[in-house]
Parts: C-alpha cells; sequence; structure tokens
C-alpha cells in the first residue's frame, strides 16, 4: 500500500462511522414528522439535528453544498464550518462535505416511499461547488460507463444502455421525475420503447439504485437539483457507475452567479468524476421512509431502529447499517429490538 493509499484509506474510515450517526440523527428527527404535510418542518428538523450531530465529529468540515446561502439559510448554508471545536495544538483534517438533511421532503411529509437523509464528504476541493440550480443528467450502472451522451437522441441513449446491459429496449426502466418539463422526453422514451416509472421526488436515491444490479431500474434521465447531482456523483463513484451531468443555465443572472463560483464553463457536460473529483469519498445515506435500497425509521417503545448506507471509494466498501438507539438503558426486561 502506498502513503497516499494508506490515508486515503485512513481519511475514509476514520469519517465513515461518524458520519452514519450524522445522517442517522437527521433522519431520525424528520421521521417523527412524517405524515405532518409539513415538508418545511421535516426539513428544518433535520437540519438542526444534522447540524447538532456534527459538533460530536472531529473534522474541519465546510459544507460546500448545504441549504442554501447564509441569509437565506440559518444553518448548514454553503461555508458553514462544522465539525467538534479542536482542542489547543490539535489540528482536525479539512473536510469539504455536500449535504442534503432531506432529500424527498414532500416524501417524508406525505409519509410516501424515498425519502433519505444523506451526505457526501471529500478532501477540500473534492466535490463541485454547484449552485442551486437545475442539471440534465443521465445515471446508470457501471456497465453503461463511457456510453452515455447527454446530446445524443433519447432514442441513442437508450440503445446504448440496452447494448450495454444485454437486453433491449424494451426491457429498460427509465425513472423520470414527474414534472411538466419532462413532457416531452417522457414522450421520446415511450416512443423508443422503454419503460417509464415516474417518480414524485427524490431523483438522489433513483439515481444510486440505477447502480444498483437487481433494483429494477436501469437509468435515471431528466433535470433535477444541481446539489443533488454532486452527492449522486459521489455515490455513483463509489459505485463505479455511469453519470453524465450538465447546469441548466436559463437566465444571464444565474450564468454569473456560477462564474462568480468558480466554474469557468457553465455549460460544461460533467462526468461523475468531474462532478466529485475527490480522492477520498465517503458517501453515508439513511432511510427516513421505507424505500428501494434502505428502509424508513422504526420507532418503539424504548429507542428506534435505523438503515443506513455508507460507501467509501478507496476502500471500496457499501456497507449497510442497522442500528438500534435506545433512549434509556435496557431495564431488566432487557432492550426491545423493534
Ligand atoms: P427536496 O427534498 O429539496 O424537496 O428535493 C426533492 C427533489 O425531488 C430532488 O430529488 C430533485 O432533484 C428535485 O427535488 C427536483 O426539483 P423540482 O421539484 O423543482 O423539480
Amino acid at each position: 500500500m502506498t502513503g497516499d493509499v494508506r490515508e486515503s484509506v485512513k481519511f475514509e474510515s476514520d469519517l465513515a462511522l461518524d458520519l452514519i450517526g450524522v445522517v442517522e440523527e437527521a433522519a431520525i428527527a424528520s421521521a417523527r414528522t412524517m405524515g405532518e404535510g409539513e415538508r418545511d418542518k421535516s426539513d428544518q428538523v433535520a437540519v438542526h439535528a444534522m447540524r447538532r450531530a456534527f459538533e460530536q465529529v472531529h473534522i474541519a468540515g465546510t459544507i460546500v453544498i448545504g441549504e442554501g446561502e447564509r441569509d437565506k439559510a440559518p444553518m448548514l448554508y454553503i461555508g458553514e464550518p462544522v465539525g467538534a471545536p479542536a482542542p489547543p495544538g490539535v489540528e482536525y483534517p479539512d473536510v469539504d462535505i455536500a449535504v442534503d438533511p432531506l432529500e424527498g421532503t414532500n416524501l417524508c411529509a406525505l409519509g410516501t416511499p424515498n425519502a433519505i437523509s444523506v451526505l457526501a464528504a471529500s478532501e477540500k476541493g473534492g466535490l463541485l461547488h454547484a449552485p442551486d440550480c437545475y442539471m440534465e443528467k443521465i445515471i446508470a450502472g457501471p456497465a453503461c460507463r463511457g456510453s452515455l451522451d447527454i446530446d445524443a437522441p433519447v432514442e441513442e441513449n437508450l440503445k446504448e444502455m440496452a447494448r450495454c446491459l444485454d437486453r433491449r429496449v424494451k426491457d429498460l426502466v427509465v425513472v423520470v421525475l414527474d414534472r411538466p418539463r419532462h413532457a416531452k422526453l417522457i414522450a421520446q422514451i415511450r416512443a423508443a420503447g422503454a419503460r417509464i416509472r415516474l417518480i414524485s421526488d427524490g431523483d438522489l436515491s433513483a439515481g444510486i439504485a440505477v447502480a444498483v444490479r437487481g433494483s429494477g431500474v436501469h437509468a435515471v434521465m431528466g433535470s433535477g437539483g444541481a446539489p443533488e447531482g454532486v452527492i449522486t456523483a459521489a455515490a455513483i463513484r463509489c459505485l463505479s457507475g455511469a453519470m453524465v451531468g450538465r447546469l441548466v443555465v436559463d437566465s444571464p443572472q444565474l450564468e454569473e452567479r456560477i462564474v462568480s463560483m468558480g466554474i469557468r464553463d457553465p455549460h460544461r457536460i460533467y462526468s461523475a468524476r468531474e462532478l466529485a473529483p475527490g480522492r477520498n469519498i465517503v458517501f453515508a445515506a439513511c432511510g427516513v421512509t421505507d424505500g428501494a435500497l434502505l428502509r424508513g425509521v422504526r420507532f418503539f417503545g424504548q429507542g428506534c431502529r435505523t438503515h443506513s448506507l455508507v460507501m467509501t471509494l478507496t476502500t471500496n466498501k457499501a456497507r449497510f447499517v442497522d442500528t438500534v438507539h435506545m433512549e434509556t438503558s435496557p431495564g431488566p426486561r432487557g432492550v426491545r429490538l423493534y
């Protein structure tokens, strides 16, 4: 093992367990509000809980993708420092962090599947500082690496994916956010003969699912949040999946803002590696409501149980973590685990 690799392994393994704790806390807090129909409240409690949980993590962290600008978001804003204060003479590692404390605020508010709490972490500069705009995305599994072309007609991309996956176009299932802006895309997918799964929200968990064999979905197409795009790219790198993305620049003001954030070419087409170029990457997600990959939070008399996924790039690990959180120490009758 070279010194660089040893350092990466240490960076990732030191962080992985701590970051599971961070997404777990946000998931538990928002899951308590499930079905209340109050999306902003669900988001807010997740943000609070995530921020508090970061206070226990020994890092000099900086939020690079968060809840927005400082004046609009009281916490977890872009540029916010997070992590435990280092004691005198101790230096914690610099870590860039992209967070979505509650991905699928509507899903949580309605109690529908696939709401998650999620983050990605890397060394400084390891995650693109994307503005809060839309990003066109095509995401698929590892077999499709190098074969996706965001400028090619939809039918061509589907034919290529089918070839890579050794199936017919009509066997493919493409996940698309159910939005009026996708009417043309949906018509083109239908015309090509592929099957479609329309989702109301949550293209990030869909993006992870397509890179996992046996999930029953093969691609995500269409535009969704750019911040979600960067976090998806971090997961896709850990899963060796395929992704291309391009910011949707629909006004001169946005173009200016993108340039002011340090992106020289706002119309550039990014691969997963360019969206999340870090040498060290840790991706962590915890289910809020039940979903395809992760179960939601289950509460019981003495605590709750969470289901999380943590992935690390250098060590090539994807761990599913099933945690029982006990509110009190178990009494004489022992602990209830569900
Ligand atoms: P929120 O959790 O912030 O509500 O985002 C949910 C989501 O569906 C994302 O998964 C997706 O990328 C984005 O919103 C799509 O945005 P829009 O709802 O504006 O089409």
